[in-house]
């Protein structure tokens, strides 16, 4: 795998998130790729058209078709595998095969590998991706829950993530830059008190319609985070998505309050906290987009501000 032809989007992407590792991760990546075929016999190693973050293959394993996966090694792919461990295939893809510290692993292969966000019916998504999250999360036992328990030390911290929020005021020399300030406040006001939610769980952490494929087991999750925290942030990322797919205010607000009933129907949760959950996840999705000029998080404060007025 000498010629790779990389689409230049994802050479930037991983430029961009990684640095100066990551220029080293592409130009050490046909390396990686014979030595982790080497390793697991693989045969006709193609990329996956969409690829964002992490090198994805269709490969071949003697008879079998598979999925290898390549990161620039990094605790949240460490912590990928621990959750594709714990899960065991039970609703979501079965991990074949894993070398963490060279950041490669080999994957069940999902087919046909429709995605969610390939269907139309928008209660009839919400409603599989219900039925997959609750196959997926898992309960953490109370002795085990302090941070500083070694069982989870694997795992991300969902506190961690939303510590990240506190990044924002330093960065806008106090103010709130292109958050709207009212909003911001918000969250801030209401954050700590979801985060106090006894439901802490180990959750998917990017449960969204781009990773809930179809295969012949069913639909089935790929690609977790695996995150500790409570159960309520998993309908974040579902809530935005798929990503840009609805421009038109009003018609979003419809399909999120529709979303928002079968949610709260179906999982016996609040509306109200439902909203607090997809407000605070989409603004820490928009302080994740941000870039140094302040542009990139448009999107999910569009949506925030709607949630807002649901
Ligand atoms: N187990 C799998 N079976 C079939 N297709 C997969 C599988 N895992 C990933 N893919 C395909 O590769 C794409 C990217 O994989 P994903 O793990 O989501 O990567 P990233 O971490 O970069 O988002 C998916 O959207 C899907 O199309
Ligand atoms: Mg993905």
């Amino acid at each position: 795998m000498n010629e790779l032809n990389l689409p230049s989007d994802f050479i930037k992407n991983i430029h961009n998130s990684f640095d100066e590792e990551g220029v080293q991760f592409i130009k050490e990546l046909p390396r990686l790729i014979d030595e982790a075929s080497q390793l697991w016999h693989l045969h006709d190693v193609r990329f996956v058209p969409n690829l964002s973050y992490n090198f994805v293959a269709f490969a071949g394993r003697g008879k079998e078709d598979v999925i290898l996966k390549i990161g620039v090694p990094h605790p949240e792919l460490n912590s990928e595998i621990d959750a594709l461990k714990l899960f065991n295939g039970n609703g979501a893809c079965q991990l074949l095969e894993s070398n963490a510290r060279r950041g490669f692993f080999l994957l069940e292969r999902l087919k046909p590998g429709t995605m969610l966000a390939d269907l139309t019916d928008d209660d009839e998504r919400t409603n599989i991706a219900i039925d997959v999250m609750q196959k997926i999360w898992r309960e953490i036992p109370s002795a085990s829950r302090a941070q500083s328990a070694s069982s989870n030390e694997k795992f991300i911290k969902l506190t961690d993530w939303f510590g990240e929020l506190k990044k924002i005021r330093p960065q806008y020399n106090g103010g709130t830059g292109p958050f709207p300030k009212k909003l911001l406040e918000r969250v801030e006001s209401f954050l700590p008190e979801l985060l106090a939610d006894e439901n802490i769980k180990l959750i998917h952490g990017d449960f969204h319609h781009f990773n809930v494929l179809l295969s012949e087991r069913g639909w089935l999750a790929i690609d977790p985070k695996g995150v500790i925290g409570p159960a309520g942030y998993e309908i974040g990322p579902l809530m935005i998505n798929p990503w840009g797919s609805l421009s038109d205010g009003s018609n979003f607000k419809a399909q999120a309050k529709r979303r928002m009933s079968i949610l709260s129907e179906r999982l016996g949760w609040a509306q109200e906290n439902i909203i607090k959950w997809a407000t605070a996840h989409a603004v820490l999705s928009a302080w994740w987009d941000t870039r140094p000029d302040g542009t990139g998080g448009e999107y999910s404060l569009w949506c925030a501000e709607l949630f807002e007025g649901l």
